[in-house]
């Protein structure tokens, strides 16, 4: 494996924005900015042997700037949504930015993923760190991540997420690449199959903020325990699909510690994504309010043209007791672990 950095751009205010490639020894590779420790490309062989690029992005650091949909980002210091924006913590009441309807999103208005981090080669991987100081888009206690890439000989891309806090804070950590393994930019990914290892889902309202409810998937559109296309129910007559527009939803996971959660994978290209990971849940999004748009090389991107599957704790889980706590204390180790691993399979190959 190698890493090599060049200049990507510069923000609007001047700053200089780093892209590193990392390439394993078959010649596959990752390419991720130092703005947001953002996924730009990733390019694994499809079953030709053809190398295909299976991550939505922009060529300029102005789109990554301008536009909404967190393409390939890092996100935090809370992944989806905070209800209303406001938490109790050991008492004390907190207000964070609403930036999406009545709730807060990803982050916030100046999230993870538009911080330019720091980054430092080691010999097998790519690491970014960050401190975010304490009351950064209201969040309690200084916070010292890092966001370390690795891109292995067999096609794997692992993303470990490390974070400490000086107070009692919360963390809670995604990646919101968007795949199209047909390739980027070539239209819908509602062709594609998916599997989840998960029995049940989280229920929302119409802002796809977490009721509360854990519901069993079973009879229902949700249910991808078997692999299926994604497509092939996200216009039931549901109402949970209408309140998240398609899939939007965060899936309770079977199991614990770093296992299989989830399988991807296109029949045109063969190319597959397993997914690994350490986190309790996975916000399946099939990329709803991805509005028309400009993306890399020339493409165009619009509804339902890459799928997400942002590993993490459950949204909204400071409301809702009965999910896994997103509270991290003081002198804490956060740490997880998330593996998207490419393979290919032959042409109706189950
Ligand atoms: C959310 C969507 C949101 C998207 C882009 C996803 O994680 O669940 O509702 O539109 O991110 O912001």
């Amino acid at each position: 494996m190698s890493v090599q950095g060049k200049e990507f751009g510069r923000t609007a205010d001047g700053r200089t924005v780093t892209v590193y490639r990392i390439t394993n020894k078959n010649g596959a590779y990752v390419d991720v900015l130092d703005y947001g420790c953002t996924l730009q490309s990733i390019c694994v062989p499809n079953r030709d042997g053809t190398l295909t690029d299976v991550c939505l992005g922009y060529d300029t650091v102005t789109e990554y700037e301008e536009n909404d949909g967190y393409l390939g980002a890092f996100v935090g210091r809370h992944a989806n949504r905070i209800g209303k924006g406001e938490f109790v913590l050991n008492g004390q009441a907190y207000s964070l930015a609403v930036n999406n309807g009545p709730n807060h999103l990803h982050g916030g208005l100046k999230g993870f993923d538009k911080v330019i981090w720091s980054a430092c080669v080691a010999s097998d991987r790519l690491i970014f760190s960050h401190t975010s100081p304490d009351g950064d888009e209201g969040y309690p206690a200084n916070l010292m991540m890092s966001v370390t890439y690795c891109f292995d000989d067999s096609n794997t891309l692992t993303l470990i997420y490390d974070a400490v806090s000086d107070g009692d804070t919360v963390v809670n950590f995604t990646n919101h690449c968007y795949f199209n393994l047909n390739g980027q930019g070539t239209g819908t990914a509602t062709d594609h199959l998916l599997q989840v290892n998960a029995d049940a889902f989280t229920e929302n309202d119409g802002d796809c903020l977490p009721t509360g409810k854990i519901l069993s998937v079973e009879g229902t559109p949700f249910d991808f325990r078997t692999s299926k296309p994604i497509g092939r129910d996200i216009g039931a007559d549901d109402e949970n699909l209408k309140n998240g527009s398609g899939y939007d939803h965060n899936f309770v996971l079977q199991g614990e510690g770093l296992r299989e959660v989830a399988v991807l994978s296109s029949e045109k290209t063969g190319i597959v994504m397993t997914t690994r990971t350490t986190q309790p849940g996975v916000q399946v999004y099939t990329a709803n309010f991805l509005t028309y748009r400009g993306g890399k090389n020339g493409t165009r991107y619009s509804v339902r043209d890459g799928v997400c599957l942002e590993t993490q704790h459950f949204p909204d889980a400071l409301h809702h007791e009965n999910f896994p706590s997103v509270v991290l204390k003081q002198g804490e180790e956060y740490h997880q672990i998330t593996q998207y691993a490419f393979t290919v399979k032959e042409e109706n190959e189950v």
